[in-house]
């Protein structure tokens, strides 16, 4: 049996607090393109996204409502599963915190750490800040309030479990100087290191007993294990660390430690100061990357429920598509840096980029097919100079874009691509097809007419196989009318070759691909949805 080399891929496992909006979408559809990519090139991939439903914030929610803990996250969790499957994630494993096993497991990781002294018992007082459910020191906040939200506090005063984070930070800053690769991008490993790390560590709070929704401490019932504790070990108890059962850590063995943890810029400290001591404190290997993106801003802020400046993705999938949304998600933003988000500029960019330059260029292309070869690709063509300087450039292409996917530049990857589909478009201007139409019965001018015909399809034949990690289900629209299918000519390895679009294939002329939008007038229906 061929052994596959292994890529696991996370997400954060999101709060049921609330619907989820485009910012967690993002994370997820960043990660699903990067496993798509994975899983393209050959990789037996684990790609795992979850949720996060313990803590106060949730209890609270739920007592709200009138409806248990339980059932308010299950019914949230139902429509986020609707929403990963709208917007085409195609995650191999779906972890709830409430699980049975995750549970289980972290009360054996509590007692372990509790066992061998890196968890002991002692007192907190400091500032909670219920919906980040974060606890800061007086020193910490800002003006009084969160310094990451900028919401009110409460002075909090309990007996709590404590992990010994100041004992493992030596190693941990040592580690972190020593591999380069492990926070991404560089400027979050300067500020982990500058502002967490080197001024030194505060023990971190792990159990709180003044509620209840929360995994209860085996050995101390009046505690539940505070969440980070409990949201972090995910990433190994959904792979089976910690089972009971025989064999039931199999997946933990082929698969841990992780390739990626995908996360947003506020949670990178969580996951690269404490989730590495945890797994140093457990003798566990790290996880070989944390990349920490930047925010979806609206108004320039952060999304966010308890700001209602939410953006709701399945209104948006349902009205223009899903693969235009993952496109405009990828595209726009720098990966690790913030970007805003605005109506506007994403009917612009699928204007722009779908419905002009990538869906007329296919739908140009198929049609004169069709009118000049009856759709059909004739068996002999005549290339000439500008035809060698696109095939130099899409035999660069596949490098170009592969460089980029292996460092999550989706957006210089999408760029590279869009430069090459404008350069047909520029080509078919500057080669004038129609005109040589006119002269079809010359030999020499059929044979130039066929050599245009060949560099257009063969070109989008290669973008097509190159976009699939981001756009799932354009590749197989645009398949279909080119005539083409099968790994041999559309594989992913397809794309590192210029010649394959085969001889006799026919075109057929199928669906707009991307309708164009009329900006005014959705952009006042979204308005009014808004409302
Ligand atoms: N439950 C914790 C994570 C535990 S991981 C062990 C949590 N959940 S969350 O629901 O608040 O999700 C936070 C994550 O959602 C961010 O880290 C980011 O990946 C994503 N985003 C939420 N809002 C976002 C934006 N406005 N922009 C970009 N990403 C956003 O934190």
């Amino acid at each position: 049996m061929e052994n596959k080399k292994t890529y696991y891929i996370t997400t954060p496992i999101y709060y049921p607090s609330g619907n989820l909006h485009i910012g967690h979408s993002y994370t997820t559809v960043a990660a699903d393109s990067a496993a798509r990519y994975r899983r393209l090139k050959g990789y037996d991939v684990m790609f795992l996204t979850g949720t996060d439903e313990h803590g106060q914030k949730i209890q609270r929610k739920a007592a709200e409502k009138g409806v248990t803990p339980q059932e308010y996250v299950d019914e949230i969790v139902e429509g986020i599963h609707e929403l990963w499957k709208l917007m085409d994630i195609t995650n191999d494993k779906f972890i709830r915190t409430t699980d049975d096993y995750h549970v289980k497991a972290v009360q054996k990781i509590f007692k372990q750490l509790y066992d061998q002294g890196d968890i002991y018992k002692s007192e907190y007082e400091g500032w909670y800040c219920t919906p980040c459910e974060s606890f800061w020191t007086e020193t910490q906040l800002k003006d009084g309030k969160c310094p990451d939200c900028g919401r009110s506090v409460e002075l909090t005063k309990e007996e709590s479990y404590f992990l010994k984070l100041s004992k493992y930070q030596d190693r941990l800053i040592e580690y972190i100087e020593t591999h380069d690769e492990f926070i991404q991008p560089v400027s979050r490993k300067n500020e982990m290191l500058n502002n967490f790390l080197r001024p030194g560590l505060e023990d971190l709070c792990v159990s709180r007993s003044s509620f209840d929704w929360g995994i209860p401490v085996t050995f101390d019932p009046g505690h539940v294990v505070y969440v980070w504790l409990d949201a972090l070990s995910n990433y190994i108890t959904a792979m089976g660390y910690g089972s009971d059962e025989e064999n039931g850590d199999a997946d933990f063995k082929k698969y841990w430690p992780a390739q990626l943890h995908l996360v947003g810029k506020e949670i990178v400290r969580f996951h690269t100061i404490i989730w590495p001591i945890i797994l140093m404190a457990l003798n566990l290997p790290l996880p070989e990357q944390v990349y920490g993106h930047g925010w979806l801003l609206i108004d320039g802020q952060k999304m966010g429920k308890s700001r209602g400046n939410v953006v709701d993705p399945a209104i948006l999938v349902g009205k223009y598509g899903t693969d235009a949304i993952r496109y405009f998600l990828l595209r726009e933003v720098p990966f690790g840096a913030d970007g805003t988000f605005t109506n506007e500029a994403l009917i612009n960019r699928i204007n722009s980029d779908l419905a002009n330059d990538l869906g007329n260029l296919v739908s140009r292309t198929v049609s004169m097919q069709i009118k000049y070869f009856g759709g059909i690709m004739p068996d002999e063509w005549t290339h000439e100079g500008v035809d060698f300087e696109i095939q130099k450039m899409f035999a660069d292409l596949a490098k170009k874009v592969e460089a980029n996917y292996d460092k999550l530049e989706f957006p210089t990857a999408l760029a590279e691509i869009w430069k090459c589909v404008a350069r047909l478009n520029k080509y078919i201007d500057e080669t004038t097809p129609w005109i040589l139409a006119k002269n079809i019965d010359d030999e020499d001018t059929r044979k130039r007419l066929a050599a245009v015909m060949y560099t257009l399809l063969e070109g989008i034949r290669i973008v097509s196989v190159l976009i699939e990690p981001c756009m799932p289900s354009t590749p197989a629209k645009i398949q279909e009318q080119l005539g083409v299918s099968g790994d041999d000519i559309v594989g992913w390895e397809s794309s590192y070759e210029w010649g394959k679009y085969p001889k006799g294939t026919q075109v057929t002329k199928g669906a707009v691909l991307f309708p164009r939008i009329d900006l005014e007038k959705e952009l006042e229906e979204l308005a009014n949805i808004g409302k």
